[in-house]
């Protein structure tokens, strides 16, 4: 699909994206929009140097495409200088590769911290209310009457919640859980930030002032504390060499038994053979998945347990989110074009 052939700047996006404003943002400062309309959802290395051709500026890509030396030396060739992956994630794209070719890389944070923490909430609401399990369950024609074992799951009010990495979403997402269900917090983040203490700080005075039992915040020491202490635990690291199999069999060992654990950041964060083991031998431990290890696929069982909920990597999934990452993706690649800072570099 092109649009505005005549246009002097060649920009590519990988994919359809959603809304129209990033391609009116585009084609209104004379670029020439090609947009992949390949019906397969993952392209390859080899597709997108055909894409790439031998004369493109810049390129909107996605987090399944794997960007590294050999897209950005061809990137370079064609005379480009900007990349942007629509996402926020950008564990696939080799940066210092693109920085050697003069690429300049974007992604998109901001717009999606509140879609994505939203879904982690959903996710901690489905695990711990068991609401998939008791979808199915209604579906199948096995509901006979209300009985008092039914389904039962853990209420959150007044129970612990674990945040291990308290960003934009990570903090967004402890705000959610604190003000909805009145949870106590414990975190741990690599980084000083201080957002979160302010907002639980403020938030206790006011319950205190409207005669209400305050919540209680902790910063933790360590990551283990987090994991023994908490009833509901959130990840929501950036995916790197120190964060790989962060969560593994020693750590879920260290959970509590009826624990649920959610994830929304990026799958190899959980060693996937690990927690199916664990969810195996541990029927009240459940988990709300996102992501998964070698995404499309789930390791072996997964998709067997009943004590998981699993939805495929839809954290963003709002349209007014989508609409906003593609448009920062065009703007991010826009700017590098006309000769201004790329808008959100992973790297500043
Ligand atoms: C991201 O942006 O990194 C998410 O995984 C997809 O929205």
């Amino acid at each position: 699909e092109v649009w505005n052939p005549s246009g002097r700047y060649r920009v590519i996006s990988t994919k359809p994206m959603p809304g129209t404003r990033w391609i009116k943002l585009l084609t209104d400062q004379d670029c020439r929009v090609e947009i992949c309309t390949e019906k397969k959802t993952i392209l390859s290395v080899e597709d997108i140097l055909a894409l790439i051709g031998t004369k493109c500026d810049g390129v909107i890509g996605q987090l399944t495409e794997d960007w590294g030396d050999v897209l950005f030396s061809a990137l370079k060739r064609a005379g480009g200088t900007a990349f942007s992956n629509m996402a926020v994630g950008y564990n696939n794209v080799d940066v210092d590769a693109a920085t050697k070719n003069g690429i300049a890389v974007g992604n998109t944070p901001g717009v999606l911290t509140e879609t994505t923490a939203e879904l982690a909430a959903s996710l901690s609401l489905a695990a711990a209310r068991r609401i998939v399990e008791a979808d199915q369950f209604m579906r199948a024609g096995l509901y006979d009457g209300w009985l008092p074992h039914l389904f039962v799951g853990n209420l959150l009010k007044g129970q612990t919640v674990g945040v291990i990495g308290a960003g934009r979403i990570g903090s967004a997402y402890a705000r959610m859980m604190i003000e909805g269900f009145k949870m106590n917090l414990i975190y741990y983040d690599l980084y000083q930030s201080t957002r979160l203490e302010k907002f639980v700080t403020a938030y206790g005075q006011f319950l205190k002032a409207n005669g209400e039992q305050p919540v209680t915040w902790k910063r933790a020491a360590t990551m283990e504390d987090v994991l023994r202490e908490a009833d509901v635990i959130s990840l929501h690291p950036i995916l790197d060499k120190t964060t790989y199999h962060l969560i593994n069999k020693e750590r879920l060992a260290i959970m509590k038994k009826e624990a649920v654990l959610v994830n929304c950041s990026r799958g190899p964060v959980v060693h996937e053979v690990d927690l199916v083991e664990h969810l195996r031998a541990n029927p009240m431990f459940r988990v709300g998945l996102d992501v998964f290890e070698d995404e499309p696929y789930m390791k072996p069982g997964l998709a067997e347990m009943k004590n998981a909920v699993v939805v495929p990597h839809i954290a963003s999934a709002s349209k007014w989110t989508r609409e906003g990452m593609a448009t920062l993706a065009a703007l991010n690649v826009l700017g590098k074009i006309k000769g201004y800072p790329i808008w959100h570099n992973p790297n500043q």
